[in-house]
């Protein structure tokens, strides 16, 4: 099924377009076809139409029409990997023995500086010093530069190797660093780098949640947009940094709100990894609340889920387990002192309470340390350089806590 009413114009034209060519233009047209589309009558149709346009397949043609064939084989193909994308059941990570098999942990914050890549990278060395086998990625599209962190001064691949679809998986564009963790680093070199379509994030997600291994580290930008929220959204447990600059653990709280928000209203759309009943009424109301669409928007979490409760009393339960399982774990970077920390993260945690009905830990607090200054410019990860030292310790830690 096409999920083509739910989705903004755009998207849907892309889903329509990659129909003509697997189907015919009149299809397009056909709203019923296109809502009841199955999986498997795509895949047949790329199959017939691969074989017909397949250049290798006619390689006895003149040169002229084989490369016509290539180019409709390469249309063909781009179309089927596009409803593939909207079409196939949300990937779960597999399981072993009932527990997860891979943990994915996000770095964010909505702000650049605050030191997100530096802890991801030295946070996926430590995991896998002890041994577990760690992928990190640089999903700072606009502004990569983790792979620095790791010693790396250029890659072969990066991820605008997989967005602009040069590689199809993730694995062809990991890089075994020195130290470690594999890396799939980005670049964003590129003009438009950080401007990822819809479609695109979804096949990015997808990947992500594929991706064989222990852990799965997610470097994030420093903003509120929805590619970042989205990605922080796939974790298992997302860090959210902040310095104590009251601009900084402002906009720290602002992404912590933005991301319940735009948790409750994935609840529906096709990106949904939640499998809620799918309840057109609550739907609305949820859309009406957190997106104020009749400028009716509540103030606090509370005031939705007493809605919910007079309105849709039957899924008020479900909508207090999706708050109350959202928890982000605060850190505050660059203190001078240890100390300077308890005023803005009890801030934080007291507005989220009371705002989003939330409980944000406080998971730590580290020391701006010269060291950590100076380990981009020193090519090697602070915890390779210094095993057992201030970062290596606090890392030991928060592993402890997650692992
Ligand atoms: N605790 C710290 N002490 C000293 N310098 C730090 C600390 N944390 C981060 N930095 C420095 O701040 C700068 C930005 O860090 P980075 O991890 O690239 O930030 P972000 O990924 O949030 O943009 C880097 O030079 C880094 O070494
Ligand atoms: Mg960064």
């Amino acid at each position: 099924m096409l999920p083509i009413n739910d989705l903004p114009s755009p998207e849907a034209n892309k889903i329509r377009i990659a129909c003509a060519y697997l189907f015919s233009p009149e299809h397009t047209k056909d709203k019923q076809f296109l809502m009841n589309l199955r999986f498997d009558t795509v895949k047949a149709a790329f199959a017939e139409k691969a074989k017909r346009y397949h250049p290798d397949l006619h390689s006895q043609e003149s040169p002229e029409m084989v490369e016509r064939r290539k180019d409709r084989f390469i249309m063909v193909r781009e179309s089927y990997e596009i409803l593939k994308n909207y079409m196939l059941p949300e990937a779960k990570a597999p399981s072993v023995g009932g527990k997860p098999r891979h943990t994915i942990i996000a770095v964010g914050g909505a702000k650049g500086g605050i030191g997100k890549s530096i802890l991801s990278a030295n946070l996926a060395v430590s995991l896998s010093q002890v041994g577990y086998r760690t992928v990190l990625i640089d999903l700072d599209l606009g502004g990569a530069n983790l792979h620095l962190y790791l010693g790396e001064t250029t890659l072969p691949y990066t991820l605008s190797d997989f967005l602009s679809q040069r590689t199809a998986k993730l694995e062809e564009i990991m890089v075994t660093t020195k130290y470690g963790p594999k890396l799939i680093g980005g670049d964003s070199s590129r003009l438009g780098a950080a401007n990822i379509d819809f479609v695109l994030k979804l096949k990015l997600l997808r990947s992500i949640r594929m991706i064989d291994a222990d852990f799965v580290i997610l470097d994030l930008g420093g903003d509120t947009s929805y590619n970042v929220i989205d990605f922080f959204l796939l974790a298992d447990h997302g860090f959210v940094l902040t310095t104590c600059d009251p601009t900084s653990y402002l906009e720290a709280y602002n992404f912590i709100k933005v991301s319940l928000l735009r948790k409750l209203n994935r609840l529906f759309g096709v990106e949904s990894t939640l499998g809620v009943e799918k309840d057109p009424l609550l739907k609305e109301l949820i859309e009406e609340i957190t997106l104020s669409k009749n400028g009716k928007r509540v103030k606090t979490i509370d005031q939705l889920i007493e809605r919910v409760g007079r309105e849709c009393p039957r899924h008020q339960s479900f909508i207090r387990d999706v708050v109350s399982k959202f928890r982000p774990l605060l850190l505050i970077n660059m203190v001078e002192s240890i100390s300077d920390a308890i005023a803005p993260a009890k801030r934080i945690q007291e507005v989220a309470r009371k705002m989003l009905s939330i409980h944000v830990e406080h998971s730590g607090t580290l020391l701006y340390q010269p060291e950590i200054k100076w380990s981009a410019r020193d090519l090697m990860p602070v915890v390779v350089k210094s095993p057992g030292g201030y970062l290596s310790t606090f890392i030991t830690q928060l592993i402890a806590n997650i692992a």
